[in-house]
C-alpha cells in the first residue's frame, strides 16, 4: 500500500448538483491507487480562519486519469468555502485516509444504506464492485433523504445497473418514510438469503442500521463521521466508544467499523 500523501491537486471538473450539493474531482492524485471505497481524504482551505482540514468520503476514482472525485454538502464555513472553488484552482488534498469497506462474498447479497450525504462512500463502493464483475443485480441500493432534492446523482446510480430504492420522508420521489424501515422488511422477507449490509448517513440512520444487523444477524459495515482535527491517528480528537470497552479513532481505526462494535 503506498503511503498517505499530501498534494496539492488541481480541480480539474466541478459540478453543481443543485440544493447546495457540489462535486469537485480533483488530479492528478498520486496516491491513489491505495484508495479504496471507505477511504476519504482530508482537504485543506487556503484560508487562515478555518484551520482545521475537512474530510471527505471519496465518491469516485478515474485510474486512467489518476483523478478522484468528492461531493459534499455545503452546511457550515468550511464546505461553504469549499463551494466556492473552480475548476483549475488548486486544494492541498492529503490522502487516501483510513481503513475501507471489507469486500463482500461472491455469493453475498449486498444492501447499501445511504442517507443523505452519506450516498459517496457507499456510491463509490457499488461502482467499485460492479467494476470488478460483481453481479450488479445483488445489490440492493437504499437511498433515503427527506425530500426528492436530497437523493442526488439518481441517474448516476441506475447507470449501475444495480437494484435502487429512493425513499423520502415527504414522498415526493420513490417510497415514503425511512429508508431502515424498507431495508429490514427486504431482509425479513428474503430469510435465506446471505445479505451483507453497508450503511453510511446521518447518526440515526446508522443506529437503526446496526440494530438491524444485530436484531436479524445480518452482518455487515457502517462508515462513521466525527470532527477530525489530524485525520491521521494522532490528536484523539475523534475517538467513538467500542461496545467491547475502549475507544477507536474514527479516522485511523475507521471509519469503518463493523455492525455492532461501535456504541450507537
Ligand atoms: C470520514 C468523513 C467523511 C466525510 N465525508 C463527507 C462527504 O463525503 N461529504 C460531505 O458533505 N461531508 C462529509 N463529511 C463531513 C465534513 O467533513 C464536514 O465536517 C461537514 O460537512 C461539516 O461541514 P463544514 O465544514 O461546512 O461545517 P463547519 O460548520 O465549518 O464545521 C462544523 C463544526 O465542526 C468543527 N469542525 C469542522 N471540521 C473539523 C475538524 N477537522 N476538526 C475539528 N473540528 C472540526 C467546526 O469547528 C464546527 O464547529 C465527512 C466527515 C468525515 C469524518
Ligand atoms: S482526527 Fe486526530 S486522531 Fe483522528
Amino acid at each position: 500500500m503506498s503511503k498517505i500523501v499530501s498534494e496539492e491537486a488541481v480541480i480539474t471538473r466541478r459540478r453543481d448538483l443543485h440544493n447546495n450539493y457540489y462535486s469537485l474531482t480533483f488530479g492528478p492524485i498520486h496516491s491513489l491507487s491505495a484508495c479504496r471505497p471507505g477511504n476519504f481524504v482530508h482537504i485543506k482551505l487556503p484560508t487562515s480562519d478555518i484551520y482545521f482540514r475537512r474530510a471527505m468520503s471519496v465518491a469516485a476514482v478515474y485510474p486512467d486519469t489518476n483523478e478522484l472525485e468528492i461531493i459534499f454538502r455545503v452546511f457550515g464555513r468550511g464546505t461553504t468555502r469549499l463551494a466556492t472553488f473552480r475548476t483549475g484552482d488548486t486544494l492541498d488534498v492529503l490522502g487516501p485516509l483510513g481503513k475501507g469497506f471489507a469486500k463482500p462474498r461472491k455469493s453475498d447479497r449486498v444492501i447499501c444504506v445511504a442517507g443523505g450525504i452519506g450516498f459517496p462512500p457507499l456510491f463509490y463502493l457499488a461502482s467499485d464492485l460492479v467494476q470488478a464483475g460483481f453481479d450488479p443485480k445483488k445489490i440492493e441500493f437504499f437511498y433515503g433523504g427527506r425530500s426528492a432534492p436530497d437523493i442526488i446523482e439518481r441517474s448516476r446510480i441506475k447507470k449501475l445497473g444495480l437494484n435502487f430504492y429512493p425513499v423520502t420522508e415527504d414522498g415526493s420521489v420513490g417510497r415514503t418514510g425511512l429508508v431502515t424501515q424498507f431495508v429490514r422488511d427486504m431482509i425479513e422477507n428474503g430469510r435465506k438469503e446471505k445479505f451483507v449490509l453497508y450503511g453510511c448517513g446521518p447518526e440515526g440512520m446508522l443506529r437503526a442500521t446496526n440494530q438491524i444487523g444485530l436484531d436479524l444477524s445480518v452482518p455487515g459495515e457502517l462508515a462513521f463521521e466525527a470532527p477530525m482535527p489530524c485525520g491521521i491517528g494522532v490528536c484523539l480528537g475523534c475517538v467513538v466508544p467500542l461496545v467491547k470497552g475502549g475507544y477507536a479513532r474514527v479516522c485511523a481505526d475507521g471509519p469503518v467499523f463493523k455492525i455492532g462494535e461501535v456504541v450507537l
